[in-house]
């Protein structure tokens, strides 16, 4: 007697699993993706992802597919390591990248928006360039070799203050420095990167209920993209028992036959 319900609710369950196979445009849009070794997600997203699945200001451009590199003004910057955990990447200059040691070409002073900070910058090299023709004697040992630049040394040095007289222009860049590291190998130096953190709305509550973290631009704030629809922080659990609620019914019609 109960066999036209037994359909009806057969059918319904085959148009909510139906729906459930139809995810989210945005949550399909915004799985994590990889650039390079690299896996890519919130606050960061690549250049062509959908925009709404990272937070604004962090595009990554993966350049020839291996190296996201991320604009911040003025310089670009190779991401080498993502601690997502603590929420900073270890990063550094992508002029860096492909020159011979110490060679290195024209580059720009680090300029940090409010989005990223440095973390534990343990020392600032500072490169020189349009000096005069004879830098005095005291300056001779931070000549380089090759590249753009005709002096390097560290902020500390007592003969700064000498190469800011004698040159023209000049860039600093924050370094790691470790016991006897000197600043002739100064692309190496470089090329060892820091640490910056940075500042986005957290994903975690959203990520831990298996939602993709993103930003709504139209309400310009963070949003949560679960499987079936966005939410505001996090994705409600109770949802997929539902087909299960009616499996139920199903399996209670069938005893009763
Ligand atoms: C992002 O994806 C949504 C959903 O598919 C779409 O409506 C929107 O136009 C996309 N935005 C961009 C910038 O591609
Ligand atoms: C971004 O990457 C593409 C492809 O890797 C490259 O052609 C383009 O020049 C890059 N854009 C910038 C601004 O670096
Ligand atoms: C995050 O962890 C990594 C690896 O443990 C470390 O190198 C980095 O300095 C840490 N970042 C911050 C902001 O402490
Ligand atoms: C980033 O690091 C700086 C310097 O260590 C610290 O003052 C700041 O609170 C950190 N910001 C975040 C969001 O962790
Ligand atoms: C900061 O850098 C120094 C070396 O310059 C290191 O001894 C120290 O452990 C670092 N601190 C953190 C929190 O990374
Ligand atoms: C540095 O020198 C070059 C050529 O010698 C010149 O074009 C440039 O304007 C100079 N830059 C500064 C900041 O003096
Ligand atoms: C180079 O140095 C010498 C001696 O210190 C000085 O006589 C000369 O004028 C300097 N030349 C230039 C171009 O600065
Ligand atoms: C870079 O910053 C230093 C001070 O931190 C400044 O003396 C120098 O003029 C700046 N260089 C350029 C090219 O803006």
């Amino acid at each position: 007697m109960n066999i036209q319900y037994l359909y009806f609710c057969v059918f319904t369950l085959s148009i909510l699993s139906q729906k459930s196979n139809c995810a989210d445009p945005f949550y399909e849009a915004c799985a994590p993706i990889n650039c390079g070794k690299h896996n890519i997600r919130y606050p960061f997203y690549i250049k062509g992802q959908n925009s709404s699945c990272g937070y604004p200001g962090f595009e990554l451009n993966c350049t020839n597919n291996e190296y996201p590199v991320l604009q911040i003004p003025q310089n670009n910057y190779i991401v080498d390591q993502f601690f997502y955990n603590n929420r900073s990447v270890r990063v550094y200059n992508a002029a860096v990248l492909n020159v011979e040691t110490g060679c290195l070409p024209q580059i720009r002073n680090l300029s940090l928006d409010n989005k990223f900070s440095l973390v534990n910058e343990s020392a600032e090299l500072v490169l020189f360039t349009n000096c005069s023709m004879n830098v005095s004697s005291e300056l001779l040992r931070y000549r380089v070799k090759c590249g753009e630049w005709e002096l390097a040394m560290l902020r500390g040095d007592a003969e700064v203050g000498v190469a800011m007289e004698e040159c023209r222009e000049n860039v600093v860049a924050p370094v790691e420095l470790y016991d006897g590291d000197g600043v002739d190998d100064y692309g190496g130096l470089m090329r060892r990167g820091f640490v910056l953190n940075w500042t986005a709305s957290d994903c975690s509550v959203c990520e831990e209920s298996g939602g993709r973290c993103g930003f709504d631009y139209a309400a310009y704030r963070f949003i949560c993209f679960c499987r079936d629809r966005p939410q505001i922080r996090g994705c409600s659990s109770g949802k997929s028992s539902f087909p299960r609620f009616f499996l139920k019914i199903i399996k209670i019609i069938l005893d009763q036959q």
